[in-house]
């Protein structure tokens, strides 16, 4: 038997769980089981599905649809859209938090006018966070949000060197803004953008090795949170013409950063913090009493399409040695995933927010 270590369950706070209106990349059951394969016992969703979530019936709707599939809590991410700024305060009571677009991505939600982000401001709760897509000098629009309005406000997959230098900055002149960044941003570069494909094709886009050394510099200090930015497409969807950007993963994040704890990149306690405490913390996401995961510390494997729970079925990282798969989970008392299999029903995860 391998040695098992305990630790408490993990929480992403950026995951595309595709419903509505993406069923073929994902869907409730298959995202929530990729996600308690890989360590998570919360998820955030993201809010740019088809429709987007920006009204209180498709959020109430799509809250309603995702109680009786899910295997993990689920809150839900509100987006952000000119022409839905008056229902913010109506999509605060169940929404966990607000997303703005403030740069181009995949789906239609976008901000890039300033009334707009004015009335998200004045009209979202100062009870729940606002998270931003924020590339390049759109980071600087949101500190100087974060600033005039004195709240806080947290940055999307932060992934080049001058805005994890900018917002380390804001943070030492006192701005309450935190930042997220994700595995595939620390762990792969524009070489292996070029190796990949479209398979490595995401937004924001695989960075310089100067880029991917300022995220690791910042990790035990500027950087809050790990976060997965799963954003799963098929692989006819990746294949075609028109390829969406963005790529899978809720299923390597643990391992890859388990791998690094054991490379001494950083210490177990940090990955704690930024994969638990402070997403939980930040996003102000309930405890979940006698929930746990125990990770194999010893047993290396090989990431491989047949092992993968979401219904994309495939990774950026396939052939990549790792260490740190998720054995046995526990939520809520109730045993939900032992050894590769699935033991608890669909439903046994709670809409959260
Ligand atoms: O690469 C990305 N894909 N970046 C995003 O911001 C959105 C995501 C998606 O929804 O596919
Ligand atoms: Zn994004
Ligand atoms: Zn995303």
């Amino acid at each position: 038997m391998p040695r098992l270590l305990k630790l408490p369950g993990l929480i992403d706070i950026h995951t595309h769980l595709r419903v509505p209106g993406g069923e073929q990349k994902e869907d409730f059951a298959t995202g929530t089981r990729a996600a308690i394969a890989g360590g998570f016992t919360t998820i955030l969703a993201m809010p740019n599905t088809t429709p987007p979530v920006v009204t209180p019936a498709t959020l109430a709707a799509t809250r309603r649809q995702a109680q009786p599939a899910i295997f993990c809590d689920v809150g839900f991410f509100v987006g952000a859209s000119p022409a839905h700024t008056a229902e913010l305060p109506a999509l605060a009571a169940a929404g966990v938090a607000l997303k703005i677009y403030l740069n181009d991505t995949f789906g239609p939600l976008r901000v890039d006018d300033l009334p707009t982000l004015h009335a998200c401001f004045r009209n979202w709760t100062r009870a729940k966070p606002i998270a931003m897509h924020a590339e390049g000098q759109s980071v600087a629009v949101g500190i100087g949000l974060a600033a005039a309005y004195r709240r806080p406000v947290h940055f999307c997959h932060i992934s080049r060197r001058d805005e994890i230098e900018l917002i380390a900055d804001a943070k030492a002149a006192g701005l309450p803004v935190t930042c997220e960044v994700t595995p595939h941003h620390l762990f792969l570069t524009d070489d292996d953008a070029a190796r990949l494909g479209t398979f490595g094709d995401m937004r924001p886009r695989l960075a310089s090795q100067s880029d991917v050394d300022a995220l690791w510099a910042h990790l035990n200090t500027t950087i809050d949170c790990i976060a997965t930015d799963h954003a799963p497409h098929t692989r006819a969807e990746k294949a075609s013409e028109t390829p969406p950007p963005g790529v899978p993963g809720l299923e390597t994040s643990l391992p890859l950063m388990f791998t690094a704890v054991k490379a001494g990149r950083l210490s177990l306690a940090r990955l704690i913090a930024l994969m638990a405490d402070n997403p939980r913390r930040i996003f102000g996401l309930p405890a979940q009493p006698d929930t746990f995961i125990e990770v194999d510390t010893d047993t290396s494997f090989t990431v491989s399409e047949k092992g993968l729970q979401t219904k994309c079925g495939w990774s950026p990282f396939l052939e990549r040695e790792l260490v740190g798969r998720v054995h046995r989970v526990v939520l809520r008392g109730a045993e939900i995933f032992v050894n590769g299999t699935f033991v608890a029903p669909p439903g046994c995860g709670r809409v959260i927010g």
